[in-house]
């Protein structure tokens, strides 16, 4: 009986501690490798990097694969954000964090920018990973998502 009851109450904690893990896990990582340049809120930081909220990421979001993508292999080009107009690059992630690490940091992220829909995989980055793709690649499907 109090067996039982030990297995049910762990069972319980494991449960509730693995979504809590990720997402406590995507907000330390995000504030580590992104917010130097895109602040922990992701507002941005005027003349440096853009911010990664506003209207347009209903259509940049409607394509799961965008976020992935410029995680992974990075973005380069000129963008306008919020009529802010950005020259710089978006290092490529791929070679510094692992596919869980990717997909905690991008749940974290759709979660500041207030998207609904599942969660990021680490099985969407392990297959961008070994999709090809780089930085004029990733512009090239963010005109394409915002036309
Ligand atoms: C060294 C500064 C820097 C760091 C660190 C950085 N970024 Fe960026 N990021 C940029 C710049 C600059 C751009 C815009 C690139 C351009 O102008 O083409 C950008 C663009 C983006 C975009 C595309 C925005 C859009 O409107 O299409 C996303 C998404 C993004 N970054 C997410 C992240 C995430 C997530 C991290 C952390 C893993 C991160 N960035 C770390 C500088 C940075």
């Amino acid at each position: 009986m109090i067996r039982a009851t030990l297995a049910w109450g762990l069972a319980c904690l494991l449960g509730l501690s693995a979504p809590l893990t990720q997402a406590s896990e995507g907000a330390a990582l995000f504030a580590q490798h992104c917010a130097a340049c895109h602040q922990a809120d992701g507002s941005g930081t005027v003349g440096l990097a853009p911010p990664l909220l506003g209207e347009h990421w209903q259509r940049l979001g409607a394509d799961r694969n965008y976020l992935v993508q410029v995680i992974t292999q990075g973005l380069s080009g000129l963008i306008v954000v919020n009529g802010q107009r950005f020259v710089s690059s978006m290092p490529a992630f791929a070679g510094q964090l692992n596919d869980e690490q990717l997909a905690a940091i991008a749940t974290h992220l759709q979660t500041l920018q207030q998207r609904t829909g599942p969660a990021y995989s680490p099985a969407d980055f392990a297959a961008a990973r070994s999709t090809a793709g780089n930085p004029t690649q990733s512009r090239a499907l963010r005109m394409q998502l915002l036309k």
